[in-house]
């Protein structure tokens, strides 16, 4: 199939793990005979670097066009100053809206071989498959913000249709997985989680099938390190989503091992890792490339409706983790290349090893 991908690398670590992610992108189009173009736009604190803008139009223009949008990170130190007029974060916020990619997948499992790496016990770390859908357009996020010199607000609004087309979403995805969905609120306090609930409530009467519980977002931070395996999906707003999530990557062993996708009503999906720009360790080649390779494998499948060649490279990230090498963030000592080189490889014989029973199933050549 022909598709056009857009590639965001941004700042910090962004860039390198990008280019693992596009390689791979690659080779699938290589092995599986797929015309893929890439097309690489500014975005972040590069992109103010060069046009005064965290998203310039030109990179809004290019992502609106595409099939689908790579994203590496924005952010860091350089453009942190709380004073700035405009931060690389603003950028990202941007493009969400934009494209109007309301609802956030981040897969989480834990990969048996790198449990011990957890601060958890192994034994509570057994068959963890948790999807967490995090609303990506509302609340805080993006409500009325004002500051004065002694007072600052951040409006946290939601509408029920937002409320309810990512609702709907995470119902939708909890049927084709274990009929489980958690929704998380602090509706004992705030009353946009009391609308979220009654909202979850009303539209549970449509998914008889799939078993629904409320859970106090702050109980929930605790749940989840103590019965991570008990969830299946779950739908939390904006920002309690994004803090959940980085939670639960420590549970995986490393915020460098969880991809995402963003998705709404409309053609292009943005499919991102769910770390930042890791400043700590940008420009040394030792980020872990996982995260931003995995968000392919979402990208494929989301995006391009290719199943077979999504599962092909998360069955090579699979192989990687077991047998490494592995990067330093999950105990081993290898750079970001080494990672994509030995991810290459994998795919590259699981390609070759489809073709081959195919082949042998037809008794062709
Ligand atoms: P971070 O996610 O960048 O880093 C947190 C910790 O995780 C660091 O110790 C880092 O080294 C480690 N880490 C992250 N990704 C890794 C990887 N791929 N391999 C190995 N280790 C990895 O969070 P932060 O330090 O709080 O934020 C830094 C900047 O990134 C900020 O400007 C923030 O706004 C931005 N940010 C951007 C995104 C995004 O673009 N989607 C997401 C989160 C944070
Ligand atoms: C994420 C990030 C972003 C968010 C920031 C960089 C705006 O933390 O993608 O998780 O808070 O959504
Ligand atoms: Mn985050």
């Amino acid at each position: 199939m022909k598709a056009h991908i857009v590639t965001l690398p941004g700042d910090g670590v962004g860039p390198e793990v990008t280019a693992a992610a596009v390689a791979v992108l690659k080779a699938v189009a290589a092995h599986y005979e797929h015309d893929f173009s890439f097309d690489e736009q500014l975005i972040g604190g590069i992109a103010i670097d060069a046009t005064g803008e965290a998203l310039p139009a030109a990179s809004l223009g290019a992502c609106q066009a595409a099939d689908a949008v790579l994203l590496g990170a924005v952010g860091g130190p350089k453009w942190s100053d709380p004073n700035a007029p405009v931060r690389p974060e603003q950028g990202l916020l941007a493009l969400r809206a934009a494209l109007g990619v309301y609802a956030n997948l981040r897969p989480l499992q834990v990969h048996p071989s790198l449990a011990n790496l957890s601060p958890l016990k192994n034994d509570r770390l057994k068959h963890v498959d948790v999807l967490f859908v995090r609303e990506l357009t509302g609340g805080a996020y993006f409500g009325a913000k004002t500051r004065t010199a002694d007072t600052a607000t951040d409006e946290c609004k939601y509408t029920v249709a937002e409320i309810e087309r990512v609702v709907r979403r995470a119902f939708e995805l909890a049927r084709e997985r274990r009929q489980h969905l958690t929704s998380v609120d602090k509706a004992n306090v705030l009353e946009t989680s009391r609308l979220w609930r009654s909202t979850v409530q009303r539209l549970a009467a449509d998914y008889p099938d799939v078993t629904v519980e409320h859970q106090l977002v702050d109980s929930m931070a605790m749940l989840l390190l103590t019965r991570p395996n008990r969830y299946d999906v779950v739908v939390t707003e904006n920002l309690f989503g994004d803090i959940l999530t980085d939670e639960a990557a420590a549970l995986a062993g490393s915020l460098g091992l969880l991809p995402s996708a963003s998705l709404g009503d409309g053609k292009t999906g943005l499919y991102e890792p769910i770390h930042g720009s890791a400043p700590d360790i940008a420009g040394q080649g030792i980020a872990n490339p996982i995260g931003a390779v995995l968000s392919v494998a979402l990208l494929l499948r989301h995006s391009l409706g290719l199943d077979a060649e999504a599962i092909a490279v998360e069955a090579a990230v699979e192989k990687v983790l077991r047998h490494g090498p592995r990067s330093r963030d999950i105990g081993g000592n290898a750079g970001t290349e080494e990672v994509r080189d030995a991810v290459l490889a994998a795919i590259e014989e699981h390609a070759d090893s489809a073709a081959a029973f195919f082949c042998g199933a037809r008794a062709c050549g």
